[in-house]
């Protein structure tokens, strides 16, 4: 469907500038799991909200410390999973597609978004998450222990607030193509005429 045959023939995916060209089958399974992932990912931000609000909300010691540790048990492993899937099989997609990584504004903001939260999971996330699940433990076994979620707020705020932003440049598709400035070809120096004495 996509490719023309035949000797020297260029198919339509590279006059497109299509890098990877691959199959409408293939596409559309990598599409699947992008699609899935990047679901996946809202939901599990969505259940750590939870968690947090709840340990922020609750007035009862014990139901904050279980909610630390839960979210220890679950968040950090499983965002990074989704986040690394979502931004694999977007890769895919961009090369695999004429959207390219960095052809459309909508895509390579995508792009950004996608890795700065990926990477912020084991960089902020998980390094807080298991501050307050140790916490949470001091308090289980009768230690002195505050139970306070400090900067853990921000993570189940922003996460979902871009993953929804990535969704709808997505669908919208909005702003175009990045308009990179071709590389100009040296200027041809033109025969010298001599016009002297004519
Ligand atoms: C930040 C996380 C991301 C989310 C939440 C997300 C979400 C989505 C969704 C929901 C679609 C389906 C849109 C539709 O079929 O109408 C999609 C498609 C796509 N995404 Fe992502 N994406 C993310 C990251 C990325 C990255 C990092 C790239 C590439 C660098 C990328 C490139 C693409 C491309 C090329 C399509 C296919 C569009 C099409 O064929 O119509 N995405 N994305």
């Amino acid at each position: 469907m996509f490719a023309v045959r035949g000797a020297g023939a260029v198919t339509r995916l590279e006059r497109d500038g299509v890098r990877w060209p691959l199959g409408a089958r293939t596409y559309k399974s990598v599409l699947l799991v992008h699609i899935a992932s990047a679901g996946a990912w809202l939901g599990i931000d969505i259940v750590m909200g939870v968690l947090v609000f709840t340990a922020l909300l609750t007035p009862d010691d014990r139901i904050k410390a279980l909610s630390f540790q839960a979210l220890e048990l679950f968040a950090p492993r499983t965002l990074f999973a989704t986040g690394a899937v979502c931004l694999i099989t977007g890769v895919v997609l961009g090369l695999g597609s004429r959207y390219g990584l960095v052809r459309y504004w909508w895509v390579a903001a995508k792009l950004a978004l996608n890795v700065v939260l990926t990477a912020l999971v084991p960089l902020a996330l998980s390094p807080g998450v298991s501050e307050a699940a140790e916490r949470a433990r001091r308090f289980v076994t009768g230690a002195p222990a505050t139970l306070a979620v400090g900067d853990l707020i921000f993570p189940p705020i922003v996460s979902p607030a871009a993953l929804l932003v990535a969704m709808a440049l997505a669908v919208f598709k909005p702003w175009g193509r990045i308009p990179w400035k071709r590389a100009q070809p040296p200027p041809t120096r033109r025969p010298q005429l001599d016009t002297e004495g004519a």
